[in-house]
């Protein structure tokens, strides 16, 4: 259950930030195919905070409601075998789209440069997926007409689903993780 303090003010994401492989072939995508404006693109020779020299750049990347995707194309760091499709469940990020017929849009889009996507309906949305140059999986996605009242049956149920999943799943994860690291709830 909610603990009495965490009542912070966390309104939305500002920004989400990715290792890319090169910021022009990332601009290329997110501004050019993407129709994403280019927000900034700062180019440094130290570690932001530190004396440390480093050259990097970091760009940015701004959605409609203000918020932003963000990349660091760091050549001297980025390792070459980096930059593989990322398996969805490591990480991945969904963008919102009003519409289906949006969904369509950036399917055909995508597709006329060669891109591959699928989708995937799950039910209180439905989603396109591709991966970035970056093999960073992109999700976007559209609200079902009935998406709150399905999350909201869900919320009903989420604290005991979590209950009955940790029952099940707690051994393997005490055999894979240890009970120490599974328990700890304080650094
Ligand atoms: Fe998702």
């Amino acid at each position: 259950m909610k603990s009495e303090n965490s009542n912070f003010n966390i309104n939305n994401v500002h920004h989400v930030a990715f290792r890319c492989r090169d910021a022009e072939q990332t601009r290329w995508f997110y501004e050019e195919v993407l129709g994403l404006k280019l927000a900034a693109a700062l180019a440094f020779d130290h570690l932001s905070g530190t004396e440390k020299e480093m050259e990097y750049m970091h760009i940015f990347f701004e959605m409609k409601d203000g918020n932003y995707i963000a990349f660091f194309d760091d050549p001297h760091n980025a390792p070459s075998d980096f930059f593989k499709d990322m398996n969805g469940f490591d990480s991945h990020v969904a963008v919102e789209v009003s519409s289906m017929e949006e969904i369509e849009n950036i399917k055909n889009k995508l597709s006329k440069v060669g891109w591959d996507s699928f989708l995937i309906d799950h039910e209180f949305v439905h989603s396109l997926y591709i991966f970035d140059p970056n093999g960073i999986q992109l999700e976007f996605t559209c609200r079902d007409k009935d998406h709150d009242q399905i999350l909201d049956e869900d919320a009903k149920k989420a604290h005991k689903a979590i209950e009955d999943w940790t029952k099940k799943t707690r051994e393997l994860k005490v055999e894979t993780f240890g009970s120490e690291a599974l328990d700890q709830r304080e650094k």
